[in-house]
């Protein structure tokens, strides 16, 4: 009998499984946007306003579908976003992606709001590792995690520039969601349905964000909501100059998370970026915002060729990896093509996860006619 996990074909079955398997309020942190959510339905529905033009007769029986990005070799050209709080999702959290990742040669970040250390991830994970980085008003604190990093062996660090205040997402309103959760009232019902998350989330081990809390007066079993935790914490004065200083002190390869424009894009490579990842951050902070897809060939435009460009946010497909190379990304990332399934299993749902995509983009490849994906471009792809 096929476990409910093999039965995750595609993003919504394992949306549709983390449903049934997490409270309501954790469910709805994951799954929802900003304001009306526009930006985060358009992120994947971008996809589908650009067709793929396929090439016939190449002999496709080999396929390589590794990429270089942020100096690593990837055996697949999607890796795994740092998304915070994994620990919330499912008890494995983020040792579940490291692992899952590390079997398929991907990349796997954690966040500054990890519920795992940076020296556990350092010392455990063998996969290429990256740390993303909030710049908080405490220097002390963002210069440490710079440190920490350097010590754990980290290959990459990301600095996230899109949260400078927190998006306005309605549904954590409504439901009350704060980590670590608290049980109103409001909440209670939907904890109480969900007995199996609740054992698991009491039982193994203690929720925490090393990452912080030694920083926090209070440590880190206050209830706040990510939105407060973005204004209270975060510089909102963080400019160009500190994302330069921030660069320098890391002085390996290094990644601006959240860059949207081309002209942004041309000062990453101006301060020494080695990498950005285009992304509105799934839709989460600016609504109305354009997808990431819809801006790869304009940025491709400005920088192809100085810098990596990482589309980030709304992949579901092999096809969209593809389409997003073929307009001009080095490489993919996500976080709900993986963060559903983390939550509907564990290390074993991100794992059926990362095959799915890894047997898209085989087969796409090849139902594309072409053996590497630096074969791809613009030729392949025609707009509606
Ligand atoms: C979020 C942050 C924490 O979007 O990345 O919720």
């Amino acid at each position: 009998m096929p476990s409910a996990i093999d039965r995750c074909r595609n993003v919504p079955d394992f949306r549709a499984l983390a449903r049934r398997r997490l409270p309501a309020p954790i469910f709805h942190y994951i799954d929802g946007g900003a304001d009306d959510e526009i930006t985060m339905r358009r992120n994947t529905q971008a996809f589908e306003d650009c067709d793929l033009v396929p090439n016939v007769l190449v002999d496709v029986k080999h396929v390589d579908m590794s990429v270089t990005v942020l100096g690593q070799r990837l055996e697949l050209p999607i890796f795994c976003s740092p998304t915070a709080l994994q620990r919330l999702f499912h008890h494995e959290g983020e040792r579940a992606v490291a692992r899952a990742a590390e079997k398929y040669g991907t990349f796997f970040g954690i966040s500054s709001l990890a519920t795992v250390s940076i020296e556990e991830i350092g010392r455990a994970t063998r996969t290429p590792k990256l740390f993303q980085l909030y710049f908080h008003r405490d220097r002390g604190l963002t210069y440490s995690l710079i440190e920490r990093c350097k010590a754990a062996g980290f290959d990459a660090l990301a600095l996230t520039v899109d949260t400078i205040v927190g998006g306005n997402r309605e549904r954590d309103l409504r439901t009350g969601f704060t980590s670590p959760p608290r049980l109103t009232l409001r909440s209670l019902a939907s904890f109480a349905i969900r007995p199996r998350w609740v054992f698991n989330f009491l039982a193994r081990g203690k929720f925490s964000l090393p990452q912080l809390e030694d920083r926090v007066p209070e440590g880190t079993d206050i209830t706040v909501s990510v939105t407060d935790y973005f204004s209270r914490m975060l510089d909102q004065s963080m400019n160009w100059k500190d994302a330069e200083e921030v660069r320098r002190r890391w002085a390996g390869q290094f990644c601006l998370k959240g860059v949207m424009s081309a002209a942004d894009a041309r000062r990453a490579v101006e301060i020494g970026a080695t990498a950005i990842m285009v992304s509105n951050h799934a839709g989460r902070q600016l609504d109305g915002s354009r997808s990431p897809f819809d801006q790869i060939s304009e940025i491709a435009d400005a920088v192809g060729g100085q810098i990596d460009i990482i589309c980030d946010g709304g992949i579901q497909r092999g096809t969209h990896i593809l389409k997003a190379i073929a307009a001009g990304a080095t490489a993919c990332s996500g976080g709900h093509m993986y963060l559903y399934a983390l939550a509907a299993g564990g290390q074993r749902g991100v794992e059926k996860a990362l095959g799915n995509l890894k047997t898209e983009v085989e087969r796409d490849m090849k139902l594309m006619g072409v053996t590497r994906l630096d074969q791809l471009s613009r030729e392949h792809l025609r707009y509606r």
